[in-house]
């Protein structure tokens, strides 16, 4: 026999080539559905061709007539072939099939089933070498039991893994709170959970500590969406009602989409405490719904809160020390004021609407407007509102004029900024509200009341006139919007609609 035939015959078996071809398709399988674990099958991969060349350097020895040597070295690689099989059959069906069948075991037991395999594979191997099981599985018992005794920690953890897993009571990506400690769970491993903070930390909790002590599981409930139910607290003096404060923040949060705060439950105010610094103790209470995104949801709601009271004229409290500081100081108020005053009378003198009031007139309205913040999604006029008989005029941001059609959608009428006003239909004619204003970004305005506005009209019967020039446009563009081809408007000439405006408007404010 050739040295060559010596050696082939040795390690070349009739089962190598079908053993090839099973691996490789595992492998292109693999590749397919798990493309981001390919390095560990890469890993398996060599080690699998790392045994085969083992086996040829066994053939080679043998050749070489070393046979004892040969025989060991060729077991120790059939073994190592057994085991890269072992490994890539444990991942073709934990990791492929089953979830195919929307199964998705835990990952542990992957593991325990590839452990047991590889075992199991091990025992035959060095049965078929000849080996006595029973006695090494005497000494083994020994042995185990002292390894078990010092590793009593590292079981402890390994059991309390696999009790986690399999009795679910953590899964990865669910947010827990361990202590002081908060975060979401990326990985349960064989001995640690891995938690990330909202920091950017990576926590390593041994299993048997999560399996020893209680831990909060953040958002989860029963049959309902992942959600964490977060308080917002802000004080306000105790001469505000109650009742308005809580209505005031609700509705403002209520009608707004907040990105992150779940729309059922929905967030409600409740009185919580009374100081005996002199102030009532309220809190907003909503659900996050993306528990990363803690702190910038309460700011957010922190401001829909001070837009909200600031709106309604509600302060929020302040420490009595500071306001006896500031009330010393009552000139200090007064240069505040003026300056505040100039301010507003430079913005007011950029709306068109009153371009014809005077200096005088112009400071008289500026002492009266109402500043009324928004924030970024708040409803500012919604369509069809009968109550509300005030327009407003945008210091800051923007705001967009939107209609709701008959066939439930909604369409942008115009995009309105600095200097704009809106709201004059319903404050000028006391119609409903003829569309929505939605702050497009935070909106700072000034509220213009009916009863100043009844003064300037007064003093000036010229601006009702320019007004209902602009009435009659915005009226035109309103019903594009709405599609209101057959509406009155079209056919009367914008004259007939202008003094008709004018007629509703004086008769509105009783002007002669
Ligand atoms: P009012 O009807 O009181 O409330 C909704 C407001 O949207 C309305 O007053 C106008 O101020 C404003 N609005 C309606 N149509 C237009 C338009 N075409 N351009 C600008 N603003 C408009």
């Amino acid at each position: 026999m050739s040295f060559w035939d010596n050696m082939t015959g040795f390690f070349w078996g009739e089962e190598h080539l079908p053993l090839l071809i099973m691996v490789v398709c595992i492998a292109v399988v693999l590749l397919h559905f798990r493309r981001e674990e390919r390095v560990s099958l890469v890993n398996t991969l060599a080690f699998f061709l790392a045994c085969l060349f083992g086996q040829f350097v066994s053939g080679l020895l043998h050749a070489l007539e070393f046979v004892r040597a040969a025989a060991v070295t060729h077991e120790v690689f059939v073994i190592g072939v057994g085991i890269a099989v072992i490994r890539l059959w444990g991942q073709l069906v934990f990791r492929v099939v089953l979830p195919a069948v929307r199964l998705k075991p835990p990952r542990i037991t992957e593991d325990i089933f590839v452990i047991i395999a590889y075992i199991a594979w091990f025992m035959v191997r060095l049965r078929y070498a000849g080996l006595d099981l029973g006695s090494i599985l005497a000494t083994s018992a020994m042995i185990t039991a002292v390894v078990a005794f010092a590793m009593q920690d590292t079981l402890g953890n390994i059991l309390g893994g696999l009790a986690l897993q399999l009795d679910n009571s953590v899964e990865v990506g669910d947010w827990i709170k361990v202590d002081d400690i908060s975060g979401k769970v990326v990985d349960i491993r064989w001995r640690s959970t891995l938690v990330e903070t909202r920091n950017w930390e990576t926590v390593v909790f041994p299993n048997s500590q999560l399996m020893k002590s209680k831990f909060l599981v953040l958002g989860r409930r029963t049959d309902q969406p992942v959600q964490w139910r977060r308080w917002v607290w802000f004080n306000v003096g105790m001469d505000t009602v109650p009742n308005k404060v809580v209505s005031v923040v609700v509705d403002s949060v209520l009608h707004t989409e907040i990105a992150n705060v779940a729309k059922s439950p929905a967030p409600n105010c409740v009185l919580m405490d009374m100081d005996d610094k002199g102030y009532a103790r309220y809190a907003l209470r909503y659900w996050l719904t993306d528990l990363a995104a803690d702190d910038p949801t309460d700011g957010m709601m922190r401001w829909h809160i001070m837009a909200a009271l600031q709106r309604a004229g509600i302060k929020l409290a302040q420490e009595a020390r500071s306001i006896h500081i500031t009330k010393e100081n009552e000139k200090y108020d007064e240069v505040v004021h003026k300056r505040e005053v100039l301010l507003r009378i430079k913005t007011l003198r950029r709306v068109e609407l009153f371009s014809q009031l005077n200096d005088a007139e112009l400071r008289g309205l500026a002492e009266r407007l109402r500043y009324s913040p928004f924030a970024k999604g708040n409803v500012i006029t919604k369509q069809g509102d009968e109550r509300s008989h005030w327009l407003y005029v945008i210091i800051n941001g923007e705001a967009e004029v939107y209609v709701d059609l008959s066939n439930g959608k909604r369409r942008t009428v115009r995009i309105l900024g600095r200097g704009n006003f809106f709201g004059e239909m319903g404050l000028l004619t006391g119609a409903p509200r003829s569309a929505s204003v939605v702050a497009k970004t935070d909106v700072e305005c000034y509220r213009i009341d009916k009863d100043v506005m009844e003064e300037i009209l007064r003093a000036r019967p010229g601006i009702a006139e320019e007004i209902s020039h602009i009435l009659v446009t915005r009226r035109a563009e309103l019903d594009i919007a709405l599609q209101n081809l057959d509406a009155t408007g079209q056919h009367k000439d914008l004259s007939q609609q202008r003094s008709e405006i004018l007629a509703a408007i004086k008769r509105f404010f009783s002007l002669g």
